[in-house]
């Protein structure tokens, strides 16, 4: 018995199929039978057989020929051919095309029935195999897709990370030092060096460079002839000299440059190349932002600088009271060693802190003697006059924030809001110290200025009340070895 398989008898001769079919049946087969090819094909298409019975001589095509179709249909189904005569030819013509078997006619059925049951065995065997084989097949495409995954998402982070370094650069720090730590550590190299082109002379000069510390820096040194040079500068792509990489660097479509990057091992090659490039392509568009941000920033500031001169016209005293502030306060910043944004702030700010003066009239800003008490609170405008007048321009808020405070109070006895302790900028807190002393050691037209050492003594005098302990102390230090430029 063979239980339950499908078969399917292609003959064209109906007693055959008759016959065939009850011997099928009889056995546990589910039989069918086609009386051609074509008939043959449409009922394979739309059932599954286990096993065909195939005449090789059929009306429409010939049976080896028909064998093909039936594996392209179903590669498992088993077949075993059938003819009148027997040539050896012939049947390993079929066996070679995927035949299973190749009975004679008239068909001993004893015979029959142990070539179904082999062929049936062997489907079956054929069909563990494959699903075997299709979950190998499956799983070895889905490793590499994994593992093409991974290294897409690696790319990706590393992508993320580059920009975020590039763009995490500080305006005040070295941007091509960064630039060349950022190569190394990326590209996992010992050295990587910046060097500047002189286009005129087809020459570059070192500039920056990083380097582990395990590297022989004479080892690595590329040299750069004119040919190099020129085919670096007008390919504009990468080379591979002397165990580095090179590569040309750009602004505004300018080569500036070669970035060289020490590359014994010629592996992965390819990817390293495409991370220097997105490193410095990256780079460029940074440097691009900051040249027209500084072109920007300085315009601003000369803006407001000739603003400040309209007040040196009218009242000579803010422009030294200006400029030796502003000294004080990055004296005092450095030895407090104040994060390097504030001092930035501070740099902007201190040259400009009085600048909303120009909203103050000459009658009270060039007043010889006291200020009534309706004058002086007119003058303290000029804190909120100064920041009115930076907070049009969005790239000095922070800016803008300290010229409001610059005359607030430690306990928070000060104007325009009254603001106490930390409550207050940092570098307002400076400016506020670094003023008063200046305004207490310069002459004015209704009074001398006092000694250093008596606004010296008045400013600690104040530590805590007025001013800011730790700025005090600060200035005292820096004030006791002597700050060029300072008062009497
Ligand atoms: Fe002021």
């Amino acid at each position: 018995m063979i239980e339950s398989a499908k078969v399917l008898v292609i003959d064209d001769d109906p007693d055959i199929q008759n016959l065939l079919n009850d011997f099928l049946t009889l056995n546990g087969c589910e039989a069918f039978s086609a009386s051609n090819g074509k008939q043959a094909l449409n009922f394979l298409g739309k059932n599954d057989i286990d096993i065909v019975i195939l005449d090789v001589q059929l009306p429409d095509i010939d049976g080896v020929s028909l064998i093909d179709e039936i594996k392209k249909k179903d590669p498992l189904c088993a077949i075993v051919m059938m003819s009148g005569y027997h040539e050896t030819n012939y049947i390993v013509n079929a066996m070679k095309k995927g035949a299973n078997d190749f009975l004679t006619k008239p068909l001993e059925f004893e015979k029959f029935l142990l070539t179904l049951l082999r062929v049936s065995n062997e489907r079956k065997i054929r069909a563990v195999h494959y699903d075997i084989h299709n979950t190998l097949e499956h799983k070895k495409k889905v490793d590499i897709l994994n593992k093409e995954l991974q290294k897409k998402i690696k790319e990706m982070t590393m992508m993320y990370h580059i920009s975020h370094k590039i763009n995490s650069i500080k305006i005040s720090e070295d941007f091509y030092q960064k630039l060349v730590e950022i190569v190394c550590e990326t590209l996992e190299t010992q050295h990587c060096a910046f060097y500047l082109l002189d286009k005129e002379n087809m020459e570059v000069f070192l500039f920056k460079e990083a380097y582990t510390e395990n590297l022989s820096l004479e080892r690595n040194m590329s040299s750069f002839g004119k040919d190099l040079l020129n085919k670096l500068v007008l390919s504009g792509r990468y080379m591979v000299h002397d165990n580095n990489l090179l590569m040309p660097f750009f602004i505004k479509d300018e080569c500036i440059g070669i970035v060289a990057v020490h590359q014994p091992d010629t592996n992965n090659i390819e990817t390293k190349r495409f991370f220097l490039k997105l490193i410095l392509e990256n780079s460029s568009t940074q440097i691009e932002n900051r040249m027209l941000y500084e072109s920007l920033f300085e315009n601003v500031l000369q803006t407001l600088k000739s603003l400040i001169s309209t007040i040196n016209m009218r009242d000579f005293y803010t422009e030294g009271h200006c400029r030796r502030v502003t000294e004080m306060a990055l004296s005092v910043a450095e030895k407090i060693n104040v994060q390097e944004y504030d001092r930035d702030v501070l740099r902007v700010a201190c040259p400009i802190h009085d600048l909303g003066k120009i909203g103050i009239p000459d009658y009270i800003l060039l007043k010889p003697g006291k200020l009534t008490s309706e004058e002086y609170d007119h003058m303290k405008k000029h804190t909120l006059y100064g920041e009115d007048i930076l907070n049009r321009f969005d790239i000095l808020s922070k800016e803008a924030e300290i010229i409001r405070y610059h005359h607030e109070r430690y306990d928070g006895n000060g104007y325009p809001n009254g603001l106490k302790g930390e409550e207050i900028p940092f570098p307002a807190r400076i400016i506020a110290v670094c003023d008063s002393f200046d305004a207490m050691t310069t002459d004015r037209p209704y009074r001398k200025g006092m000694s250093k050492k008596e606004a010296m003594n008045e400013l600690q005098r104040c530590s805590r009340t007025q001013f800011d302990p730790l700025v005090v102390e600060a200035f005292v230090e820096v004030f006791d070895n002597g700050i060029k430029g300072m008062a009497r």
